[in-house]
């Protein structure tokens, strides 16, 4: 495969050489594209002997006017080693202002960004910010890994090892479009159950867990429906989004959608219970104490276990304790092929947070944990996981 190496201006440069041999090595063509600050470690010659290739750095040469049009169409993968923290802040922030990040935002590609920096740095609010938008845009994010910096201090911040990297690389290119051709549907968000015309019953769900799940189902070619409670964010890109309020309108929502659908996952935190006859008028407040009666929500899941066909059926466990039991009971009981069981009791992760820990329980018997990272990990990981749980129920089906 062809991959455009871009070069950021760190110590861990060197660490690149060994890359890019490492890339033609295993058979790729490398092109790299070098920052001025990359240039200060290690010379643009290293990398064309390397190559073969001539090494890209001046946006502003004669023969490159509109070459970085050109070079952002020739390449499969853009892999940036190392990302330093201005780097990471140029490509967050749509700069332009060097071949490197011009040729990034002409490329519509899959993008590997490994980061290397000094501890603090990498821990700054401002690199999380620019991170959580590199994430959010589904670009794949290797290391950093842990140890000893050239600064001489230890911590997070080391370049990953070369052949990690390279490693992520040829798994995004396998993975990149697998879902090509294929509709994908997702719940995500509470659901709101009226008391009044003014009051409802709802969940602290923020939809990040559905909406990353989305993004991640986009980014590898699926058609995505995301049938969302009431949020507070963006509509995914290239995602159709159909917002609903209460647990009947998804319901209704995703059986006038499931059709198409080859893969369902219900990350919808959807009320179980409604009040069945609400009042037209606000209720009025009186010293008394009130109780409500409520009624059941239609369980979503469970007809969908019951109607999905062949189509691949994933649920979700929000539970406080008994994980796995639960998310294996759930399993069973709604005819899933996986639960995705996260714990809900804590503020790091489950409801509102960026971050999540799940554990994958599938129906061939398999329990994976996966561990803490962004939703944006967490959601790629599940498809990396539902992919190679499809091949092998399918597999089973055939003998
Ligand atoms: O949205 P975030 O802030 O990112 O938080 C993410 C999350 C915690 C909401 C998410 O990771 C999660 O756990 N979603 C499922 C929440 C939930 O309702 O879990 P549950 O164990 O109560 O429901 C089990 C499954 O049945 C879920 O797939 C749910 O979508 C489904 N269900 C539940 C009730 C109902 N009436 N119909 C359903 O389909």
């Amino acid at each position: 495969m062809r991959v455009l190496l871009g070069v950021g201006g760190g110590i861990a440069a060197y660490k690149s050489a060994e890359l890019a041999r490492l890339l033609m090595e295993r058979g790729h063509e490398v092109q790299t594209v070098m920052t001025a600050a990359a240039e200060e470690f290690v010379r643009p010659l290293t990398f064309a002997a390397l190559t073969g290739r001539k090494t890209l750095t001046d946006l502003f040469a004669i023969e490159s006017a509109i070459e970085h049009i050109a070079v952002a169409q020739q390449n499969d993968v853009f892999a940036i080693a190392p990302a330093t923290a201005d780097l990471m802040a140029r490509l967050a922030h749509g700069l332009a202002d060097d071949f490197l990040t011009t040729v990034y935002l002409a490329f519509a590609g899959p993008v590997v960004v490994a980061p290397a920096m000094n501890v603090n740095m990498w821990q700054h609010a401002a690199t999380r910010a620019n991170l959580d938008t590199l994430l959010g845009r589904g670009h794949r994010i290797v290391g950093p890994g842990e140890g000893y910096l050239a600064c001489g201090m230890t911590g997070a911040g080391r370049l990953a090892d070369p052949e990690e990297i390279a490693d992520a690389i040829e798994q995004e290119l396998r993975t990149r479009r697998d879902l090509e051709g294929e509709t994908v549907l997702i719940t995500a968000g509470p659901t709101q159950e009226p008391l009044d015309p003014v009051r409802f019953i709802s969940n602290r769900s923020s939809g990040k867990m559905g909406y990353a799940l989305a993004e991640a189902a986009a980014a590898r070619g699926a058609h995505v429906i995301l049938i969302s409670g009431p949020v507070h964010l963006p509509p995914p890109r290239g995602v159709e989004v159909i917002s609903v309020r209460t647990a009947r309108e998804m319901r209704d929502r995703v059986f006038e959608n499931l059709e198409p659908a080859s893969i369902v996952i219900k990350s919808a935190a959807v009320a179980d219970f409604h009040l069945s006859a609400v009042p037209d008028q606000k209720v009025k407040k009186t010293a008394a104490r009130m109780s409500l009666e409520l009624d059941p929500t239609p369980d979503i899941l469970a007809e969908l276990g019951r109607k999905k066909g062949d189509r691949l059926l994933i649920g979700f466990a929000a539970e406080t304790q008994n994980l796995q039991q639960e998310a294996r009971r759930k399993l069973e009981s709604k005819n899933c092929d996986m639960v995705v069981a996260n714990f809900v009791g804590g503020a790091e992760t489950g409801f509102e947070s960026d971050q999540n820990e799940v554990v994958l329980v599938m129906r061939t018997g398999e329990v994976l944990p996966l561990p803490r990272a962004s939703k944006h990990e967490i959601a790629r990981r599940i498809f990396d996981e539902v992919m190679k749980l499809r091949l092998v129920l399918h597999a089973a089906n055939e003998r």
